[in-house]
């Protein structure tokens, strides 16, 4: 039986290039994003089985549906890539505003926390693995990045360690994925919006699709706790 990928975010970027890379290793990929599609783009050219399901992370009901949707289809859920992400051009105390705020943490914290927790029996019961996509600023402070997406982020380093302090009994792995600037439509969040040349010099998609695979399938008793990955120019 294959395995099965849950990918949030993964209607564009990082997101998804990994649901191509997994689907071109052999995985069973379910694509989850708000827009429907993006979401047919991302499956557009993927062979094997494939799952898009059309969802807001922050919506919890409408988490646990879909994870009761890919249990029913495919009797299994092994994988979770969680790539849903923002930010915010207005980031420093002294332009963002709260109701921002409070956004970037529900879509980069809790919504993180709503998908792994629906997941989990599954993930108990195929000895499976979470990838946490945080951020460089989750691992080290970057004060660029700014308040809410900080904060969000360096929470997840939390996450993923109570996970597998946790969780270890059932098997169940996570991992912290660090990356640092990644040639996506992310960048347009930025304050400063980088040029074609300064994108050239970052990763791209398909660079932490290849990290993420190393995770994916490696073998059930292999637990990587943590991965920064940043292009060779990161400051
Ligand atoms: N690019 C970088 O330099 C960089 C560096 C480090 C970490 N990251 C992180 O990497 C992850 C992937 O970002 P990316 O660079 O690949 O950028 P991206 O292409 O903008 O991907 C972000 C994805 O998140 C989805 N998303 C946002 N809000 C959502 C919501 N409420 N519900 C469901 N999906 C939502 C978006 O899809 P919809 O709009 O269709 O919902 C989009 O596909 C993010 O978590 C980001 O924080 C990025």
């Amino acid at each position: 039986m294959q395995r099965v990928l849950w990918i949030t975010g993964a209607g564009s970027g990082m997101g998804r290039a990994v649901a191509r890379s997994a689907a071109a290793a052999g995985w069973t990929v379910v694509l989850s994003g708000r827009r429907a599609e993006a979401l047919r783009d991302s499956a557009s050219g993927v062979e094997g089985p494939i799952l898009q399901i059309p969802l807001d992370v922050r919506d919890g009901d409408a988490v646990r549906a879909a994870r009761a949707r890919i249990v029913d289809e495919f009797g299994r859920l092994d994988a979770l890539v969680l790539a849903a992400g923002r930010n915010t051009p207005r980031r420093q105390w002294d332009d963002q505003d709260v109701e921002t705020f409070h956004d970037v943490v529900a879509v980069n914290l809790n919504a993180v926390v709503t998908v792994i927790d629906a997941a989990l029996p599954d993930l108990r019961a195929s000895s499976g693995v979470a990838v946490v996509v945080s951020s460089y600023a989750g691992w080290a402070f970057h004060p660029g990045a700014g308040v809410a997406y900080s904060a969000s982020k360096s929470a997840l380093s939390s996450v993923v360690r109570t996970l597998n302090s946790g969780e270890a009994a059932h098997g169940v792995r996570a991992t912290h994925l660090c990356p640092g600037d990644v040639a996506t439509d992310f960048l347009d969040q930025r304050p400063n919006v980088p040029d074609a040349a300064a994108r050239a010099r970052m990763l791209t998609p398909e660079d932490i699709a290849r990290t993420v695979q190393f995770v994916l399938d490696s073998p059930a008793h292999v637990r990587i706790d943590e991965l920064v990955v940043s292009p060779v120019s990161q400051r």
